[in-house]
């Protein structure tokens, strides 16, 4: 699985997002180390709390079927009338989660605005001084 094909994936995750209230429509991609790919799309609900964005729903999706190694994400996300779209980064929340799951150093988040363009980073750079499994148990949780 290529990186570019990791971000088609993502992008087409997003026809399914459900985001009547925000407008705001995200798409996931998640690569395991074991080659599958679990997608996700952001939730959302009219008392707003329960929202989902779509990063923690490729992980929950992943994780609730055994798996426990990833190596990386694509995310795209837009607004549905934006002409051109920016890059959507994971919110806190998310990058946690995947601090619960991923090594920093080396699982990858990949930020696309269309198929062709996306910028890579460590969660390392986009969590840095994290809080994780590490500093409760000593060692990443099995
Ligand atoms: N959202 C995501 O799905 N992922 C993010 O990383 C940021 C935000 C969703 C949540 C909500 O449905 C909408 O985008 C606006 O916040």
């Amino acid at each position: 699985m290529t990186d570019s094909e990791l971000v088609r994936l993502a992008l087409e995750a997003r026809r399914a997002a459900y985001a009547p209230y925000s407008g705001f429509l995200v798409g996931a991609a998640l690569l395991c180390r074991d080659g599958s790919v679990y997608t996700g799309c952001n939730i959302e609900s009219a008392s707003y709390t329960p929202t989902c964005c779509a990063e923690r729903v490729a992980f929950f999706k992943a994780v609730s079927e055994g798996k426990r190694a990833f190596e990386a994400i694509a995310v795209m996300g837009a607004h549905r009338n934006a002409a051109e779209p920016g890059y959507a980064y994971p919110c806190g929340v998310c990058r946690q989660v995947m601090m619960e799951f991923c090594d920093p150093g080396s699982f990858r988040i990949l930020t696309a605005r269309t198929e062709k363009e996306y910028t890579v980073f460590t969660l390392r750079e986009l969590l840095p001084m994290a809080f994780g499994p590490a500093e409760l148990c000593g060692s990443p949780v099995d």
